[in-house]
């Protein structure tokens, strides 16, 4: 394993839309490897293939819950949504900055795991978040553009209540 360097704010990585996972491969493996490294090196809630520069459908999220984490999705997709949440979001691709976005406070995603089975995924509140977050940088969206307001700075005394995706 290792860590892989994150593409920040301007990298054209981060505005592409992903290619569909079609074969899990060594290569694969250890892109998923890298990326939960990388994720929780960066003390990150989640992180997208796209912000190591790879263009694959691929995230993982850990948002500190035990049950069912962490998680892998590969080709995700939201199939049901519900209510409304508003708060604060933050990208390790945007560091020191937040934000707050409007998303739905209720998600449930279908996806392939490692083996290439389809799982489900049910989450509210930050997992909702998080993967509402992640599956838009799947598709070339970073949260900025959905701020409602100014992005802010992250305060240096706040840091324990940002979550970065
Ligand atoms: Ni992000």
């Amino acid at each position: 394993m290792a860590t892989r360097m994150i593409r920040t704010l301007g990298d054209e990585c981060l505005n592409k839309v992903c290619k569909e996972v079609k074969e899990i491969t060594p290569r694969t493996l250890e892109l998923i490897d890298d990326m939960f490294e990388t994720m929780y090196e960066a003390n990150g809630v989640g992180l997208a293939a796209p912000q190591v520069g790879v263009l694959k459908r691929i995230c993982v999220i850990d948002v500190g819950m035990e049950e069912p984490e962490p998680i892998l999705l590969i080709n995700p997709r939201i199939v049901e949504t519900s209510g409304e949440q508003v708060g604060n979001e933050g990208c390790l691709s945007v560091p020191g900055k937040t934000g707050v976005v409007r998303r739905a406070n209720y998600v449930k995603v279908v996806a392939l795991n490692e083996k290439m089975e389809e799982i489900e995924v049910e989450g509210t509140e930050l997992l909702a978040r998080a993967l509402q977050h992640e599956i838009d940088h799947l598709n070339g969206k970073v949260y900025v553009d959905l701020v409602e307001g100014e992005l802010q700075d992250v305060k240096p005394d706040d840091e324990e209540g940002e979550e970065e995706e």
